[in-house]
């Protein structure tokens, strides 16, 4: 499959939301990627559901919402309601995690699970037939604008072998520090879906920057 690009409104101007969100519709963009922080699974406070519903009536592409929050599940069906066509949630936030993937399943959602960077790949083994997405960090969340942890690069082939192992029809997602200088090689190893905050929003021509990661040269 061609990959995805999945600009993060993290690093949009939320004093002009809508805007940027319009250039989004715009855009080669696949995906908006929503990045929910609570203060508590990590150490920054984003936004939540009332931005969410906000922006739903005016964003077209596929709404990506990644909860960085613990204990999400009783938040799951809000998430939902809010508009969010896709739910990832934290391995580390989830206690019962199996249910927590059937939950989203059965609102309707895409069910998507982010591992940090020091969380071995394995530990998907046994849940990994049931997902849509697997988020693996390439930076600790909870800020845009962080370097890119070059271990991904062999995780992102571990996880690839896991899933056609598992004949899962799961998507490889990275998230964090993703740029035209090391997308060509995300995508090499194995990469489906490029989230990227800075790169996009932070360039002078945030058009031309999601242009470039989505036609990427080898
Ligand atoms: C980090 C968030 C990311 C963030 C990526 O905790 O999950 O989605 O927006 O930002 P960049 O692309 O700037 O690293
Ligand atoms: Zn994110």
């Amino acid at each position: 499959m061609n990959h995805l690009i999945a600009p993060s409104i993290l690093s949009a101007d939320f004093a002009n939301l809508g805007r940027d969100i319009e250039l989004i519709n715009k855009s080669e963009a696949d995906w908006i990627h929503v990045d929910v922080m609570d203060g508590r699974f990590v150490p920054n406070i984003s936004f939540g559901l009332p931005v969410i519903q906000a922006i739903r009536p005016i964003a077209e592409k596929l709404m990506d919402v990644h909860l960085m929050i613990v204990e999400p599940d009783h938040l799951l069906t809000d998430f939902a309601k809010a508009g969010a066509d896709s739910i990832t949630v934290h391995f580390e936030a989830c206690t019962h995690l199996h249910r927590s993937i059937q939950q989203i399943k059965s609102l309707g959602c895409e069910a998507g699970v982010a591992l940090n960077p020091h969380m071995p790949i394995h530990m998907l083994n046994d849940i990994i037939v049931d997902l849509d997405v697997v988020c693996l960090m390439s930076v600790n969340p909870g800020f845009g604008g962080q370097s890119f942890i070059e271990n991904t690069l062999n995780r992102i082939a571990e996880l690839k072998e896991l899933i056609l192992r598992k004949n899962s029809k799961a998507l490889i997602e990275i998230d964090g520090g993703v740029k035209p200088g090391n997308a060509s090689e995300l995508v090499e190893k194995g990469a489906n879906v490029l989230v990227a905050g800075s790169s996009v929003f932070k360039a002078e021509d945030p058009l031309q920057a999601i242009h470039s990661l989505k036609h990427l040269k080898p």
